[in-house]
């Protein structure tokens, strides 16, 4: 399984081919996570395939006619050149991938973006904070951890939830739970009858993580707003803000740093994130509607 150096946050993991057109896959698995929430396992549906891509980067994924959106890798769980995406339904183009079927063919350009810096928690405690969909560019992340749990200090995960019903990832979560070796926390913003679990929002959850804030790294993914108080929360248990990484969403078309869809402040979210040291984008994290 990849295992990326701290030095590749800096810049894209380079990659060959052309970046424009996208490459024919095809559809071979498809499976439910929770409401208008979709994995899709793709293999080439040729000969040529897209580079390797590594935690925390992405693909666009095409469908042809209707549109191109960015979509992180969700599992590096399946040999190269075997892709797995988890998207979520919210507009027109995500709508038309969720309901391409098995068989069909999708069109990939990547991968793009840079990755979750895991060896910059070489011997450090690791907080991975999801909010949502966030879960998605970090399961790749927390496999490679998982994959050599022995070079990291504790491991703490926490996920929330808005409900109940929209938590993903079950087979992972129900493993997660049971693993000893690692801390997971689980939380939902509103509650249903039957739920028995944790209330409320996610950033409350790292009360209960177990680390040593001067020796610890924390990568976190999600809305925009938790993030912001995700990174506050590891900061307020005395976490140097050095240690934190998360990974930004914009609009994107080019994905190279062409067309500028996708800037941030100063920063193209395509090429020089999404992954980003948080101390790198905090100013512009408090600028509302940036
Ligand atoms: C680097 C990167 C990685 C991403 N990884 C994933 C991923 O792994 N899985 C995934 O499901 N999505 C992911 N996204 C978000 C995804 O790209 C967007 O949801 C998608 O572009 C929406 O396109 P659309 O044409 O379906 O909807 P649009 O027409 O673009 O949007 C329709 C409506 O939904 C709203 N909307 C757009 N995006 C979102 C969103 N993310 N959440 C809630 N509302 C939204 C818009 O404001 C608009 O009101 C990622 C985005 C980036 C930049
Ligand atoms: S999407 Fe074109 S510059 Fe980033």
């Amino acid at each position: 399984m990849y295992t990326a150096k701290e030095s590749e946050i800096k810049e894209p993991i380079s990659f060959t081919g052309n970046t424009w057109v996208p490459v024919p896959y095809r559809i071979t698995g498809k499976k439910t996570e929770s409401k208008h929430l979709l994995t899709l396992t793709m293999e080439p549906a040729g000969e040529e395939s897209i580079a390797p891509i590594a935690a925390g980067q992405f693909n666009m994924l095409y469908v042809f006619g209707v549109g191109e959106i960015p979509i992180s890798v969700s599992s590096l769980d399946t040999p190269h050149p075997t892709l797995i995406h988890t998207i979520q339904q919210v507009g027109p183009a995500s709508k038309a991938i969720n309901s391409l079927d098995v068989g069909d063919t999708i069109g990939i350009r990547g991968p793009f973006g840079t990755v979750w810096p895991v060896g910059a928690a070489d011997s450090k405690d690791v907080i991975i904070m999801a909010g949502g969909v966030g879960l998605c560019p970090l399961r790749p992340l927390i496999e490679n951890v998982l994959s050599e749990r022995d070079r990291f200090g504790e491991v703490n995960i926490l996920y929330g939830s808005r409900e109940p019903d929209r938590i993903i990832f079950h087979q992972d979560i129900i493993a997660w739970q049971s693993d000893p070796s690692i801390n997971f926390h689980i939380t939902v913003d509103h509650a249903f009858s039957h739920w028995r679990g944790n209330v409320g929002v996610v950033t409350q959850l790292i009360d209960k993580a177990s680390f040593a804030p001067d020796n610890t790294v924390a990568f976190i993914c999600g809305p925009e707003v938790m993030m912001r108080y995700g990174a506050y929360a590891c900061m307020d248990s005395h976490v140097d803000e050095r240690n934190i990484y998360l990974s930004m969403e914009r609009n994107m078309k080019c994905a190279i740093g062409f067309c500028g869809h996708c800037q941030f402040g100063p920063h193209f979210v395509c090429k020089e994130g999404a992954v980003f040291p948080y101390s790198v984008v905090r100013s512009h994290l408090n600028i509302a509607e940036l």
